[in-house]
């Protein structure tokens, strides 16, 4: 069996779930390179590997690149995916830079893998509020278009990376020595504020119409991955004091008419969910914690609205939501590498 070199850039909680999830599923790995800011070793289930910088050649030789370092222009991607693919290596990037770029597809295994053909050297890993809404729609979609989707995530510390996960410890750590109830003096800064019993209604900075760069990407990363600019999505993202896994409360109109019956039949059949039909085994960000798939409860219609419905979906932001939905991919191109 033909083994792929693969490079990880960025070892932070996405690059580090990703080196698990390879074990985990057995991937093909010939040679495994893992870059960062810092080079250093680092020890990930009783395994220690070397982290190293990044170099003009560290590309030569790598089948597969999967990004998982900062966004913008000091990140990984900008900076050194234009170097991976010269260099001949199929680019994974987890970051938001290049996701709407009509010459990217941006690909979620369960909804859309024949995007990937379409790929220049580059394909993007959609948000994971977006991964987790879209495969929890997929096969509602398929079966009866979607009109509009209204969505409230309700989203993990680790969601913001490794940063603000171990703020929280530190929060936790703090207040249970203290006879406070919050860290006294607050600070007034949404996005450092405390977090840690706290909810902070902004995550990313604020753009058009006075919503975030995280409610603008589920909004346009849906419209990309299902194909379908005539979806109306709007969105309300949340930050709040969970560690891993991210909630959504997802209300949808489908274009077709559907009763509750048959929405509830096409949950059954979706691809990467377990769909709770009982009202009272809905999910909990803990349980989906280190799980791949997709957990969907609470599906009831709208009394009000022809063909409209809420559900209720929980996932892994670390696994489904950025490193599993990544090396799915690396798995639909080693199909087109041999
Ligand atoms: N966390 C999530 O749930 C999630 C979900 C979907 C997508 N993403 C995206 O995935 C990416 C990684 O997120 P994360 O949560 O793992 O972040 P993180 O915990 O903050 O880790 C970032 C990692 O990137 C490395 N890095 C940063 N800039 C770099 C550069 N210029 N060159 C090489 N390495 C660089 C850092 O190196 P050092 O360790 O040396 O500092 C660190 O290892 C981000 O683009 C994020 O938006 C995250």
């Amino acid at each position: 069996m033909r083994r792929y070199n693969l490079a990880i850039v960025g070892i932070g909680m996405v690059g580090r779930e990703m080196v698990k999830v390879l074990r985990e599923r057995n991937f093909p790995v010939g040679e495994l390179r893992i870059f960062a800011r810092h080079p250093r070793q680092v020890e990930i289930e009783g395994e220690v590997y070397q982290v190293r910088t990044i170099e003009e050649k560290s590309f030569e030789d790598i089948d597969i690149a999967l990004f998982a370092g900062t966004e913008g222009e000091k990140g990984a991607a900008v900076a050194f995916s234009r170097q991976a693919i010269e260099s001949g290596a199929v680019v994974i990037d987890n970051g938001a830079d290049f996701r709407l770029r009509p010459d990217v597809p941006l690909v979620v295994p369960e909804v859309n893998p024949q995007a990937i053909k379409e790929h220049k050297g580059l394909i993007a890993n959609p948000n994971c509020t977006t991964i987790q809404m879209v495969v929890a729609l997929a096969e509602i979609y398929k079966r009866f278009a979607l009109k509009q989707i209204v969505l409230v995530s309700f989203q993990s510390a680790s969601g913001a990376g490794r940063g603000l996960l171990e703020q929280m410890q530190q929060e936790i750590r703090r207040i249970s020595k203290s006879e406070h109830l919050s860290l006294i003096p607050q600070k007034r800064d949404n996005l450092r504020t405390q977090l840690s019993f706290n909810i902070i209604a902004q995550i990313g900075s604020f753009k058009e119409e006075d919503y975030t760069t995280e409610e603008w990407k589920t909004v346009r990363e849906t419209q990309k991955i299902f194909a379908d600019r005539s979806i109306k999505i709007t969105s309300t993202c949340v930050r709040v004091p969970v560690f891993i896994s991210h909630s959504e409360a997802i209300y949808f109109q489908t274009r077709k008419k559907a009763g509750l019956e048959e929405i509830k039949q096409a949950l059954q059949a979706s691809k990467g969910v377990v769909f709770r039909e009982n009202p009272e085994d809905f999910p909990f960000p803990l349980e989906a914690q280190g799980r791949d798939e997709v957990f969907v409860g609470r599906v009831r219609r709208d009394i009000f609205n022809e063909n409209s419905f809420w559900l209720w979906s929980v996932a892994d932001n670390l696994r489904k939501g950025a490193a599993l939905n990544a090396i799915q991919i690396a798995e639909l191109v080693c199909a087109t590498l041999n």
